[in-house]
């Protein structure tokens, strides 16, 4: 088996050596050693996106928030479901994740979708955005990490609890969905949307095609049942 290639890489204070490498035609992303994203596996961040953007307008105007930019696979997806009128914000906390999104690597990957018009960039942390916003969002997309009970960045805990499902539901319009990535279930953290007047919805999309093994999704949508 031919061995990775390390393409780039950085040493980020309060986070460590993050690494982008490459076998063959699969890169992957990885946070002191452990894999963050991977181009092999992209079916459920695609997902994320169309569940999350179901109810956003396909022609007018309309906003999305979109937390986690990894290889731009969720921002993709956002750009080909909803219209040209509606603004895209694309959050990522790692400055270096953006400009590798712009080089030759990775901007293929997910047909460069931060050069579309619609997309504004935000370097910074996405919980930041949400409580600096109130009643902005149709739909706002997580995929900040493993998921709610697996934390690659500690400081992301905040986002998954109550306050950090507060600032979510705030900033969201009336009827607006969050959509939140996990790699497992996590049965308390869906507790939690409910609380914050979410109606959940939980999704299993295989992480690839239509084989192998599947993540999960919670949908919810603020201020409307589903059930
Ligand atoms: C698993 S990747 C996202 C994958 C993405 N959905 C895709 O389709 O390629 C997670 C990304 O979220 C970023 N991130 C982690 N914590 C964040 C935060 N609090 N705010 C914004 N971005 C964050 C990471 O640096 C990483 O780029």
């Amino acid at each position: 088996m031919k061995p990775w290639e390390t393409l780039e890489s950085a040493n980020l204070p309060d986070v460590g050596e993050l690494t982008l490498v490459r076998r063959g035609d699969e890169y992957v992303l990885r946070v002191r050693g452990q894999t963050l994203m991977s181009s092999r596996m992209h079916g459920s961040e695609e997902a994320l996106a169309k569940a999350g953007c179901a109810g956003v307008v396909t022609s007018g105007t309309g906003r999305v928030l979109v937390g986690g930019l990894g290889f731009g696979y969720t921002a993709r997806a956002v750009l080909d479901t909803v219209g040209p009128g509606v603004r895209v914000s694309v959050v990522e906390l790692l400055p270096t994740v953006v400009a590798w999104n712009r080089g030759p690597h990775l901007a293929p990957l997910a047909g460069a979708p931060l050069e579309d018009k619609r997309v504004t960039v935000i370097e910074g942390d996405v919980g930041d955005v949400m409580a600096h916003h109130s009643a902005t969002f149709d739909a706002i997309l997580l995929d900040v990490d493993n998921g709610p009970s697996a934390l690659t960045h500690p400081d992301n805990q905040g986002l998954y609890g109550l306050p950090g499902l507060s600032n979510a539901a705030r900033a969201l319009r009336s009827g607006g969905t969050l959509a939140v990535w996990s790699a497992g279930p996590a049965p308390a953290f869906e507790r939690r949307m409910e609380k914050c007047g979410f109606t959940v919805e939980v999704l299993h999309p295989h992480a690839h095609g239509t084989k192998g093994p599947r993540h999960v999704l919670f949908i919810g949508k603020l201020g409307r049942s589903r059930r």
